[in-house]
């Protein structure tokens, strides 16, 4: 019997109501819920069910597995992050603000991966496939094992898939297309993941690699549900400033690699281009002369050092609370790190606006930055320069005591070959790194500052 139910679903983290509620008791959000309509018997369940097969348990010791096939999509930065390539059969998640790029990296991994003699179907469910082709043109992809479907309904996605029998999948994006199972309008929750699970389960029992691309919301979360990134195996973000062309890759959860490696590209005319030297490029980008409040960082991410430019602007505020504004750093971090300057260096900065900006629209998620923005701030409020030829590493605690980080041998490496002549690092054991690059060992946040006031030019 078809059974139709009705209930309220939140839209940014999928909690689920019998009535309306002005607030989500989950996630705290206002206003978010949606009457959301599935028809029993076809309920999101049903899709997910389906590959869940109904034979008896099995021996663990018994379960042969073929190991983990991966194509490799010839594109280096995207490789990079995806541990070696696609992992045959597996639905990957790519995720990102409008105009960063998503088509345009889906497309041209499409043009690679057909060269390989793969046959692509391509799924457009936002552009005609007029707007496909002139982006392919541009993008100068040319082969004719790319299929461009323009069709937002599932069960019609579904039927062509089983047709084709592709080895990709591309779905241009989930945000965009419905499956007649549930009743609600495309891109709501339950769309989502009914999709989401449908995609799924042909993946897996077809082998075939499928990429979702997803749209984000403002504040930065996969738009709709945070129930997605369960369902696939590999979740996959793509930052970077929209006004800038350097644009980041960063892999969120990965059932088949790593996740800390991120993967840089240009955006050019005709595409994306991998940055092989990523540090060079980001300190060409600084300017020339020493001004208070910057500061060069070392941050660790993957396998590979990044030397990045943490910029502060500190100034009386004419607010009666001051401003906190970051860019690139986590805003909590920043708060910890600005109290930790007051109670433990005597900085008073109550009164006092904060900015803090990472250059090369890059996001700092390592504590290993925290120094080099606590010298930042403090050299930008005391008017101090820092030598330009000086990095500092290091995790400021609460008692503001300065942690050891990892792989600082690697990290002074790459600040020696980028031509810097001195660090600043936490106070630790024998170091092996013994380059030519001197060394300042600082034990508390007030020793980093006395530090680079020695060194700065006033
Ligand atoms: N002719 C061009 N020359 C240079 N760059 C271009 C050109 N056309 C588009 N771009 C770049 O490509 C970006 C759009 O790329 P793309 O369509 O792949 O993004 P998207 O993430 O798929 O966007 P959407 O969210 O709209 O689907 C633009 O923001 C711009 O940076
Ligand atoms: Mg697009
Ligand atoms: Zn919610």
């Amino acid at each position: 019997m078809v059974k139709t139910t009705s209930k309220w679903v939140c839209q940014q983290c999928g909690y689920e109501s019998v009535g309306y509620l002005g607030k989500c008791p989950s996630c705290s959000a206002w206003g978010s819920f949606l009457e959301e309509t599935t028809t029993k018997g076809n309920d999101f369940n049903s899709a997910a069910n389906e590959f869940v097969n109904n034979d008896k348990p099995q021996l663990l010791e018994d379960i042969k597995i073929n190991a983990t096939f991966r194509i490799p999509t010839h594109i280096s930065e995207f490789d990079r992050i995806l541990g070696g390539g696609l992992a045959e059969g597996s639905l990957i998640l790519l995720a990102g603000d409008p105009g960063i790029g998503k088509s345009t990296l889906t497309l041209q991994t499409c043009g690679q991966l057909a060269s390989a003699d793969k046959k692509i179907l391509y799924v457009s469910a936002e552009e005609s496939a007029n707007q496909v082709k002139s982006r392919a043109d541009r993008l100068e992809i040319k082969t004719d094992n790319i299929y461009i479907y323009p069709q937002t309904n599932m069960e019609n996605i579904k039927t062509q898939i089983e047709e084709l029998e592709p080895d990709f999948v591309i779905i241009d994006s989930i945000q965009a297309i419905y499956s007649n199972n549930v009743e609600s309008t495309a891109g709501s929750v339950s769309q989502i993941r009914e999709c989401c699970n449908i995609l799924m389960h042909i993946a897996k029992s077809k082998n075939i690699t499928t990429i979702v691309i997803g749209h984000v919301t403002k504040d930065g979360n996969i738009a709709g549900p945070k129930v997605l990134e369960h369902i696939v195996d590999t979740v996959i973000y793509f930052e970077g400033d929209k006004y800038k062309s350097y644009r980041l890759l960063r892999s969120m959860k990965n059932r088949f690699g790593n996740t800390s490696e991120i993967g840089i590209f240009e955006m050019q005319s005709n595409g994306l281009k991998c940055i092989t030297n990523p540090n060079e490029i980001f300190l060409n980008e600084r300017s020339k002369i020493s001004i208070p409040g910057s500061a060069i960082v070392v941050t660790n991410e993957g396998t590979r050092p990044l030397i990045v430019e943490i910029q502060a602007l500190v100034g009386s505020t004419p607010y009666s609370t001051p401003r906190r504004v970051t860019n690139g750093f986590d805003m909590s971090r920043l708060l910890q790190i600005l109290a930790v300057l007051e109670k433990r260096v005597g900085l008073n900065l109550s009164k006092q606006d904060v900015y803090i900006n990472v250059t090369g629209g890059i996001n700092i998620n390592e504590p290993s930055a925290d120094l080099g923005v606590a010298l930042a701030v403090a050299t930008c409020a005391r008017d101090i320069v820092i030598n330009e030829k000086t990095v500092i590493i290091g995790e400021i605690g609460l008692t503001g005591e300065i942690h050891p980080v990892n792989n600082i041998e690697k990290r002074l490496v790459e600040a020696k070959s980028s031509g810097f002549t001195s660090a600043v690092i936490p106070e630790m054991g024998k170091l092996k790194y013994n380059g030519k690059i001197k060394i300042i060992p600082v034990k508390r946040l007030i020793d980093a500052i006395t530090a680079c006031i020695k060194k700065g030019d006033k």
